[in-house]
């Protein structure tokens, strides 16, 4: 009697101890961008995009990058063209310094007007 409910436990025991891993394992794959980096990407919106696309990014030698004018593109397609630039134009790409997740980050961001802030 004792014995089964003690395989119970360990049972139960190993379920927890399996969860727990497989929550550990999938923390890496979907990590959240820190604060700091954050503070970093508008910065490099800002001072490297802004070079191009204007420090308000209202437009200069790239368009402009403003949530109206972005509005009804999707993140996806957005977020390619900043990791493999536009070929034929002075657009180039990023995936050197940026991370897809960076990228579509700082769609979010453009669209999100968060640089104002
Ligand atoms: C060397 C200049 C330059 C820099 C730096 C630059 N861009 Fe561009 N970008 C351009 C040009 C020029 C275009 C427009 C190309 C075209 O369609 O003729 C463009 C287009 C884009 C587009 C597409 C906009 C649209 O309406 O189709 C996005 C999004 C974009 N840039 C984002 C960025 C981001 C984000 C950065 C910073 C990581 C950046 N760009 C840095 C020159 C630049």
């Amino acid at each position: 009697m004792q014995k089964v409910a003690w395989e119970s436990l360990l049972r139960k025991l190993e379920v927890f101890v399996l969860v727990f891993v497989g929550l550990l394992l999938a923390i890496p794959a979907r990590a959240e961008i820190s604060p700091s980096r954050q503070e970093e990407l508008l910065y490099f919106l800002k001072h490297d995009c802004g070079s191009c696309h204007g420090l308000t990014r209202s437009g200069g030698l790239g368009s402009p990058l403003l949530p109206e004018t972005l509005a009804d593109r999707s993140d996806e397609d957005l977020t390619e063209i900043i990791m493999e630039g536009l070929p034929g134009t002075p657009m180039p790409p990023w995936k050197a310094l940026l991370s897809r997740e960076e990228a579509h980050w700082l769609v979010r961001a453009i669209k999100e007007n968060k640089w104002k802030k």
